[in-house]
């Protein structure tokens, strides 16, 4: 397990927010829901859209393409046109700071 800083609470992410990073070439997005952290691959699994430019609704993240929802503390597939899940991201979140792990 490798943990990247990612920044401090305060200044990482708003509430309900989405937040595109790159970690080791890896695109990724942030969202934070309810004071808590998820992260997942930041393209679309259906076309290549930025899913940190969708819109982010009771725990899932909506593609701003065609509309396909995922959910972002699992990455499941929720509806057409999606096929395949999205791949998810371990982060962590204490005093020091957010961290994330995408090994
Ligand atoms: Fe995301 Fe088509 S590119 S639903």
């Amino acid at each position: 397990m490798a943990w990247h800083f990612l920044g401090t609470q305060d200044e990482l992410l708003g509430e309900g927010k989405i937040k595109a990073i790159t970690v080791e070439n890896t695109p990724i997005a942030l969202y934070r829901i309810d004071g808590q952290y998820f992260a997942t691959n930041n393209i679309c699994t259906h076309q290549t859209a930025l899913l940190s430019e969708g819109f982010l609704e009771d725990g899932c993240i909506e593609c701003p393409l065609h509309q396909g929802r995922f959910d972002v503390r699992t990455g499941k597939a929720l509806c057409a046109p999606l096929k395949e899940d999205l791949q998810t991201y371990l982060v962590k979140a204490d005093d020091e700071g957010v961290f994330i792990d995408i090994t």
